[in-house]
């Protein structure tokens, strides 16, 4: 087995393929024009548009020149121009039922014009697209991405046409066993543009990148750095602070006095970087998080993780969320359900999320998709997720709530594994120190005993792994019985339990599927983890019954996990009020 070493995230970026110039920080605090709206599509099940006849990638004559005929006696055996359209941002699956199990290659055609100013710098930014995306402007190929929850760009500047241009993605979801996530998971395949585009105008000298946060160590101190042309002043006016950073040195600024940002205060500070051609502004909150022993210290004080797992999904359209209104939607209800965190499953979701849990106080579990049978001993299936951990924490690292980077969930305990996810959890922690690190495990279960031993946890922050007694595992008198081994002196939080409902559907709690089922297993989960010692945290599985390809059972779930506290149709189930009780009852 080739040891594939681990070397610079920088390189691992480049080795993906990928040599991406660093992601413009805070995008929707710039001259942007969006490019949302209605795109024309084409589905090509074959690849016709861009494969020749040998299956060979074409350099002419594919979708992606985007050409009509010039007079009715021109051939050309394709047409955006009449073609149907598809909403952006959004998954295609959700938007046409001919596209609901749909894999494989769509095209996407957006038309645009802009006044290109001489000294400007354009860029085209993608929120995110699942799961490659081959991007053309004008018929010229900018460049391919890969990973489905990431953002990305491509700087565009002398490409623009002064009249009509033609945006082209060929964008293909299709699984495969080296991808991240491979070809197996618990949740839709959702294709497409599924988050917002962005022509960027950027002066010639611009602020690309910028970090800002308290130094763990002296929390009465600003650190961070600024990647800009020329020196960056740097204003919180809330704070009376303004100093000048130069780009790419550190600095460490005396900050006495802020206001710390939490839950239950989720002070957002107005800060003002400005240089010689740019400015930008953002609002950042600055707090500390820490474990001490089994404890974990929000700005220095205990704090127990009152949680809920959430997936990127609007249960109601129901498809990847569009908008602000749809993410507010699901942290509202985490709210409703007295959470002071959430864990957003099973990737990264989209940015606004991490600026709403800032606006809203809650913390936030963060993920990248390195989920089940990864191919761990492939070294391209490493750097693809590298990228995708590098391109969460550098898209996120000034949104306070962010309090947890995760490497995985639920990965098999095998050396190559170990490996993999170790290098990952040494990444995470050299791009970014001020955060916990740590990953769902398993449990090994034998009759009552419930073991958590995964050499992983060694690398991690904290002991957190995913268990479901009483629905996989045993019965609901199998629960409160369970005796937990667990081999590290580390904060515990439960990254997963739970259990199935279809909402609406009552019986007597013996009943599966059942409500009242769903309800008496909580009751009995909560008392059996409320004698865990060094319990700090937990995230039920899940906030809202979501939609899954492996949930088949034709009565009761159809396409959807049903372990909600929430159906499909918005309805808290009477596990809701269970878990908020419980909340209501803990005392940090
Ligand atoms: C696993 C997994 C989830 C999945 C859940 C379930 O723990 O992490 O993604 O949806 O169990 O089985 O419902």
């Amino acid at each position: 087995m080739r040891r594939f070493a681990f070397a610079s995230l920088a390189f691992l970026a480049v080795f993906r393929g990928a040599a991406q110039d660093t992601l413009i920080q805070h995008i929707t605090g710039r001259r942007i024009e969006s490019l949302d709206g209605a795109w024309q599509y084409l589905v090509d099940p074959y690849g016709t548009g861009y494969y020749d006849y040998r299956h060979q990638p074409m350099t002419r004559g594919g979708f992606f020149e985007d050409r009509q005929p010039k007079d009715s006696t021109q051939f050309v055996e394709y047409d955006f121009n009449h073609a149907p359209s598809l909403h952006v941002p959004g998954d295609w699956n959700s938007q046409d039922p001919k596209l609901l199990y749909y894999e494989g290659i769509l095209w996407y055609r957006r038309q645009f014009t802009v006044s290109v100013a001489s000294g400007h710098r354009y860029f085209l930014y993608f929120g995110a697209v699942n799961y490659a995306a081959h991007v053309y402007l004008n018929g010229r190929p900018l460049g391919d991405h890969y990973g489905g929850f990431t953002p990305f760009q491509f700087e565009v500047t002398g490409l623009l046409k002064p009249g009509e241009n033609s945006l082209v993605l060929m964008v293909d979801n299709t699984r495969h066993q080296d991808d991240v996530p491979t070809v197996n998971t618990d949740w839709w395949n959702y294709g497409g543009i599924t988050r917002d585009v962005y022509l960027a105008d950027m002066p010639s000298d611009f602020i690309r990148d910028y970090s800002l946060h308290l130094d763990p160590r002296h929390p009465d101190r600003i650190v961070g750095s600024v990647v800009a042309v020329g020196p960056v002043d740097i204003s919180i006016p809330a704070a009376g602070l303004h100093w000048t950073a130069q780009p790419g040195v550190p600095f460490s600024i005396p900050a006495p006095g802020l206001k710390k940002w939490s839950p239950g205060d989720p002070f957002l500070y107005d800060v003002h970087l400005r240089s010689a051609g740019d400015s930008v502004s953002d609002r950042i909150g600055f707090r500390t998080i820490s474990v001490r022993g089994q404890d974990i210290l929000l700005n220095g004080k205990s704090i127990f993780l009152k949680g809920i797992c959430i997936h990127d999904e609007n249960p109601l359209i129901p498809g990847r969320n569009r908008g602000e209104g749809d993410l507010r939607m699901l942290l509202e209800w985490a709210k409703e359900l007295h959470c002071n965190y959430v864990r957003l499953a099973h990737y990264p979701h989209n940015e606004a999320m991490l600026r709403l849990a800032d606006e809203m106080g809650l913390l936030v579990w963060a993920e990248i998709p390195v989920y089940w049978t990864i191919s761990f001993d492939n070294p391209g299936t490493f750097a693809e997720a590298a990228g995708q951990l590098t391109g969460m924490i550098s898209r996120d690292k000034n949104r306070a709530s962010v309090v947890i980077w995760s490497v995985g969930n639920e990965t098999p305990v095998t050396a190559p594994r170990l490996r993999f996810m170790g290098n990952l959890a040494d990444s995470a922690r050299a791009l970014d120190s001020t955060r916990l690190v740590t990953a769902a495990m398993e449990v090994r279960t034998q009759g009552m005993d419930m073991t958590v031993d995964d050499p992983l946890a060694a690398k991690l922050d904290l002991v957190s792994f995913n268990e479901y007694r009483g629905w996989y595992s045993g019965g609901l008198n199998d629960i409160e019985g369970v005796h937990f081994h667990i081999a590290n002196q580390k904060p515990v939080v439960i990254s997963e339990f739970g259990g199935e409902a279809l909402g609406g559907f009552h019986g007597d709690s013996t009943t599966r599927w059942t409500e009242e089922y769903q309800e008496a297993l909580y009751v009995h989960q909560l008392r059996l983890l409320s004698t865990l010692e060094g319990l700090r945290g937990m995230t039920p599985w899940i906030l809202v019954d979501f939609r899954s390809p492996r949930r088949q059972n034709s009565v009761y779930q159809n396409g959807w996990n049903r372990k909600g506290l929430i159906s499909s149709d918005g309805q808290k189930k009477k596990a809701f009020f269970v878990v908020r009780s419980f909340y209501d009852h803990i005392h940090d």
